[in-house]
């Protein structure tokens, strides 16, 4: 197949690694990639954001498949723009993207469907928000509607500080006030054609930047998968991936479709697993990053064929994705000053002696190529992976790949899937 993959993260890298493993040979291409993709995938310039210009070139290059990355060509309508002229192409249009975009739309969507979630209201006005609060109690869960890129949600203990966050974003617009959920949190992603699901294999992701889940609130800073505190709670991970597909996934695709406005792509769900069952925070209209960079290796399938039967209405054939018994862990390298204001320009070193470590492999993100060198142009700069008989395995990979690369400043979480680990 002639398939072109839209966005520039290690969750691009990730999904185009997966398909170049596969036993059938692509011509792949991706728009706008980085360095990293630029060494698996033939990178186009073109803007990925830009629903004329992607459908224009996937007409005049033959592709035989689109995959959406990132959120932002879904909400600037990329999808629609392909689908009308007849293009395959994984990832939702405008109106059902709205599920990760409008967080008022998901809650309405939720309770159509009847999918458990959190109590939440929506304040208009500071007397609402303090009202809200009150009425939830502590902790406190504000919510910016609308994209916010992690940074418009704060969960906190402190009273005045969740009034003081709804003020940031009362101006743009009402926020929500949400129960706080308490328990692990799981992602697991759904394959979705509209009509019919296929769950992948839970991961979970690290999003607080610091150890110990302090400091702000990131992208993601790793993840592992699979969870072996799923057997203990659920007697196994197929008992958990079943209840969640039946309970929350298979009624909220069927509710959008009757909406008329179907989801076809991935269905992200974030869960929280409490006492009082498996709940959903959010959920996304895309792969997770860096969630999908443990769950595509473990892929023993092939994903082309996957993403293509999804994205041509044709799940209801398919059998249940399977997943191999071995680990993955990632740990995100991120560059100084990260999330606020990453420094950008710094040299990485020793990325070779870093895949050399067994079992690892790298997915990059914001990397460019200046002659010989490698510098880190963004954020989170790339994810390390590594994978293993178990988590303990992999998690030592990960961390001895981690330590052999030079990173002025780099920043990374010393603590992904410890927990896991301990048991
Ligand atoms: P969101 O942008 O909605 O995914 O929220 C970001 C993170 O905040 C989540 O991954 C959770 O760690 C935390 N969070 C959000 N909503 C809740 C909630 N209702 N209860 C507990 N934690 C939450
Ligand atoms: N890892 C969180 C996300 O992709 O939104």
């Amino acid at each position: 197949m002639r398939i072109l993959v839209l966005g520039s993260g290690a969750r691009e890298h990730a999904i185009i690694l997966a398909l170049r493993a596969e036993a059938t040979e692509h011509a792949l291409f991706a728009a706008p990639g980085n360095a990293g993709i630029g060494q698996d995938a033939v990178l186009v310039d073109l803007d990925a954001n830009d629903p004329a210009a992607v459908t224009a070139y996937a007409n005049e290059h033959a592709i035989d498949l689109v995959v959406i990355g990132p959120e932002a060509p879904l909400v600037a309508g990329v999808a629609d723009s392909l689908r009308e002229r007849g293009i395959p192409v994984f990832g939702p249009g405008r109106a059902a993207a709205q599920l990760e975009g409008s967080k008022a739309f998901a809650k309405r969507i939720m309770e159509t469907a009847g999918v458990p979630t959190g109590r939440a209201v929506r304040a208009h006005t500071l007397d609402e928000v303090a009202a809200a609060l009150d009425d939830l109690g502590a902790p406190h869960v504000v919510k910016a509607d609308g994209l916010a890129a992690g940074k418009g949600v704060i969960v906190t203990p402190d009273r005045d500080a969740a009034l003081a966050h709804a003020e940031t974003y009362l101006p743009t617009g009402p926020v929500l006030v949400e129960e706080f959920l308490d328990g692990p949190e799981v992602s697991l992603f759904f394959l979705s054609d509209g009509d019919h699901v296929l769950p992948l294999s839970p991961a979970q992701d690290f999003k607080r930047l610091g150890d110990g889940d302090t400091g702000p609130n990131t992208g993601g800073m790793g993840a592992y998968s699979p969870l072996p505190w799923l057997d203990e709670r659920f007697g196994g991970e197929r008992t958990f991936v079943d209840r969640v597909t039946a309970e929350i996934a298979e009624p909220v695709i069927g509710r959008l479709d009757a909406e008329g406005t179907p989801f076809i792509g991935l269905l992200y769900a974030g869960l929280i697993v409490t006492d009082d069952g498996v709940k959903v925070i959010e959920f996304n209209a895309r792969f997770g990053d860096p969630e999908t960079q443990v769950v595509l290796p473990r892929l023993t399938d092939p994903l082309s064929e996957l993403l293509l039967a999804a994205a041509s209405g044709n799940l209801e054939d398919h059998d249940l994705p399977a997943f191999s018994d071995q680990a993955a862990v990632a740990v995100v390298l991120a560059s100084e000053g990260y999330p606020e204001h990453p420094v950008t320009g710094r040299e990485l070193t020793g990325l070779d002696a870093a895949s050399a470590v067994e079992g690892v492999h790298l997915a990059h993100a914001a990397t460019t190529r200046d002659g010989e060198v490698l510098r880190a142009i963004g954020g989170r700069v790339l994810s390390v992976v590594a994978l293993g008989a178990d988590i303990a395995e992999s998690r030592d990979r990960a961390y001895r790949a981690v330590s052999e690369i030079g990173f002025e400043g780099g920043q990374y979480r010393t603590d992904i899937a410890a927990l896991a680990v301990a048991g």
